[in-house]
């Protein structure tokens, strides 16, 4: 389970710079605060299903896995077939092994909703409308009563939003917008500075939690 090399992750990050969307891997404190919500929740009394989205080479699925128990069941959903590779070499061997789908998000189909769904996408480096498509099918795969964990570098949209102008700054723009539209969702923020850059774990619940629509 050790893992790779980090210059692995940084040849991904020049060839894929829109879709991979950082330089380093997340730092191990940034992987506990994204799994911490998992296993502290009421869910944990029975079968967890968790759905794990970008997970690069795997600093989160770490996390995951080595707390995973036997009917635990851990989907990992990376669009990256170099990523892909490193995640199946990884982890074979684990008592619970993820199950690696090479595939986007937006195409994932699996036929069953999750207790938990932990995501690294760069979704500050995506197209508005695609964010929005993303959102809607996390909250489709997500159990009504499921939290959904996500990060984000501190300060990266809002720098964004100051230092870049036309099309750019609309985009951002529009993503602070939708992200604002969903902060009555946030049930949990926290900031992890040790992470290259520092960054910011957000909590959410499902918008249909307690029969709300
Ligand atoms: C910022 S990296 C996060 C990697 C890892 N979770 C970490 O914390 O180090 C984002 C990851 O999302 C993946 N990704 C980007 N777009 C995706 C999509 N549409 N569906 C699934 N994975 C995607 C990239 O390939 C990359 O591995």
């Amino acid at each position: 389970m050790a893992p790779p090399h980090p210059l692995r992750f940084l040849s991904q990050s020049f060839k894929q710079a829109s879709t991979v969307g950082a330089v380093w891997p997340s730092s191990r404190g940034l992987s506990r605060a994204m799994v911490q919500p998992v296993f502290s929740s009421p869910h944990r009394g029975g079968p967890l299903r968790v759905l794990e989205i970008g997970a690069g080479v795997g600093p989160v699925t770490e996390e995951l896995v080595s707390r995973m128990l036997p009917g635990d069941h851990l989907d990992v959903v990376e669009l990256n077939p170099e990523f892909c590779m490193v995640l199946r070499d990884r982890f074979a061997g684990v008592p619970v092994p993820p199950n690696i789908h090479q595939v986007s998000i937006l195409d994932f189909k699996p036929g069953i909703r999750y207790h938990h769904i932990v995501s690294g996408l760069p979704l500050a480096n995506f197209p508005a409308d695609m964010v929005e498509k993303i959102y809607a099918s996390i909250f489709e795969l997500l159990e009504p009563d499921g939290t959904f964990v996500m990060f984000e570098h501190v300060l990266g949209r809002e720098l964004l939003n100051t230092f870049t102008t036309g099309e750019s700054k609309q985009r951002i723009g529009r993503i602070l917008e939708i992200e604002q539209s969903m902060e009555p969702l946030v049930v949990d923020r926290r900031t992890v500075p040790l992470n290259m850059p520092p960054a910011r774990v957000l909590v959410r619940r499902h918008p249909g939690a307690n029969g709300e629509s």
